[in-house]
């Protein structure tokens, strides 16, 4: 018997089926439409050389969040890894995020970090107080026009595939710049990899007696027993797919953003010498290459002669298209109040995650917001059972 249907198997329906089956005793039918649970945390060995790849993009585990910190830990150990990433820039490396480091190389100077803050304070005063319109604008406010223009500006167009000027200023409302040499790219407290990789951590959180995985199933497929037709008002369904797909897009499409990857094996060992490498320049159409033998250094039986690497091309989503991130203009906003609307009427309806409230989420905020969940609006249904 099914107690409760979790559409997706992202992070945070794996969340949410691992905390009501473990914790609540509640049997849960898990259903996803893909073909592989762990929505786009999935990674999968390259075939040829047997090179971790996460298929949706690279995923790097950070968080500060204690709870979630701990929670994760019991179904994997992480590496020591630590991100760093690098951008080319008119056929220079330079480290990112802005950093002494990038400025001192820009400027071929040797500020110390006062004197760093006073340049780069001159130079974004710039607009003279002016409220800046567009993004361009916000940019040079925000760390002068030298680096803005180097760092930002094309990188920006070509993750937007639009003209910054053309962009509202709300898009960055701030770009971190700072004044030590540390270029250690998130901040958390934790930072890893999941030891033998994302999948079989994933699994570990939905191998449950009272968890029943069914992948390929689409919850809009009529003919599935796990349907929204069939299930709605007859269990409580968490559901973590697009918002105006669940409601059939009557408020209308809710815009994101996609990104198209172009995968290659490469007959050399080490091809960049880094995970990640940012291309700053329009003379390059892609934003990014990733190489990914370099997330795992510690695994010796990565071949020493092939190597995996990825392009990444930015551009809006259409439908049928994955949706990466959200572009949150006005006009969708607009549209998500209404969609937020139409969600108080489902009753036993719980919309999560980052497609289910239209919002970016990392995956230990994906994971964090899964566990309130459970807390403040399933435990009052299931916290009765026995576990
Ligand atoms: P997620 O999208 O993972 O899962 C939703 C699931 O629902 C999918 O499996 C989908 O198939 C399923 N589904 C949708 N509609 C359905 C339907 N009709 N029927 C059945 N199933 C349906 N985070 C981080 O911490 N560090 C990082 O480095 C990155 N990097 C990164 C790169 C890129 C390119 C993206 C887009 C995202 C990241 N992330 C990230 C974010 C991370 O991917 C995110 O936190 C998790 O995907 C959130 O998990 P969810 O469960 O919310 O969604």
């Amino acid at each position: 018997m099914t107690d409760v249907v979790v559409v997706g198997s992202g992070f945070f329906g794996l969340t949410v089926a691992e905390r009501l089956a473990e914790q609540h005793g509640a049997n849960v039918l898990l259903i996803d439409r893909r073909a592989h649970i762990g929505g786009n945390a999935y990674s999968a060995p390259e075939p040829e050389t047997g090179i971790e790849v996460h298929q949706y993009g690279t995923h790097l585990f950070h968080t500060s969040n204690e709870r979630v910190w701990e929670y994760v830990n019991r179904f994997t150990a992480f590496t020591g890894y630590v991100h760093k990433v690098y951008t080319t820039h008119r056929g220079e490396v330079f480290p990112m995020p802005i950093n002494l480091g990038t400025i001192n190389q820009f400027f071929r100077s040797a500020y110390g970090p006062e004197e760093a803050k006073a340049a780069i304070r001159e130079q974004a005063a710039e607009l003279g107080g002016k409220e800046p319109s567009n993004l361009d604008e916000q940019g040079v406010n925000l760390i002068g026009r030298p680096l803005y223009e180097a760092f930002i500006r094309n990188y920006t167009a070509k993750q937007w595939q639009t003209d910054p000027t053309e962009l509202p200023a709300s898009v960055i409302s701030r770009l971190p710049v700072r004044y030590t040499y540390d270029n250690r790219y998130f901040n958390d407290t934790y930072e890893g990899l999941p030891v033998d990789g994302y999948t079989a951590w994933l699994e570990r959180m939905a191998d449950h007696k009272r968890i029943e995985v069914r992948l390929d199933t689409d919850f809009f497929d009529a003919s599935q027993d796990a349907s929204k037709a069939a299930v709605v008002g007859q269990v409580p369904v968490v559901y973590t797919g697009p918002v105006d797909r669940y409601f059939d897009f009557t408020e209308g499409d809710l815009s994101w953003r996609t990104i198209d990857f172009e995968q290659e094996v490469l007959n050399v060992g080490d091809f960049q010498g880094t995970p990640v490498m940012n291309y700053a320049d329009l003379d390059v159409p892609y934003t990014r290459i990733l190489e990914f033998r370099h997330l795992h250094p510690e695994r010796d039986w990565y071949p020493k002669d092939r190597t995996v690497v990825v392009k990444e091309y930015s551009r809006f989503a259409e439908r049928g298209d994955e949706p990466y991130y959200p572009v949150n203009t006005p006009a969708d906003r607009d549209r998500l109040g209404r969609y937020r609307d139409l969600m108080t009427g489902e009753k036993d309806v719980f919309f999560g995650g980052r497609l289910g409230t239209y919002q970016y989420l990392d995956m230990h905020m994906a994971i964090g917001s899964a566990l309130s969940m459970v807390d403040n609006k399933l435990e009052p249904i299931f916290g009765g059972k026995a576990a």
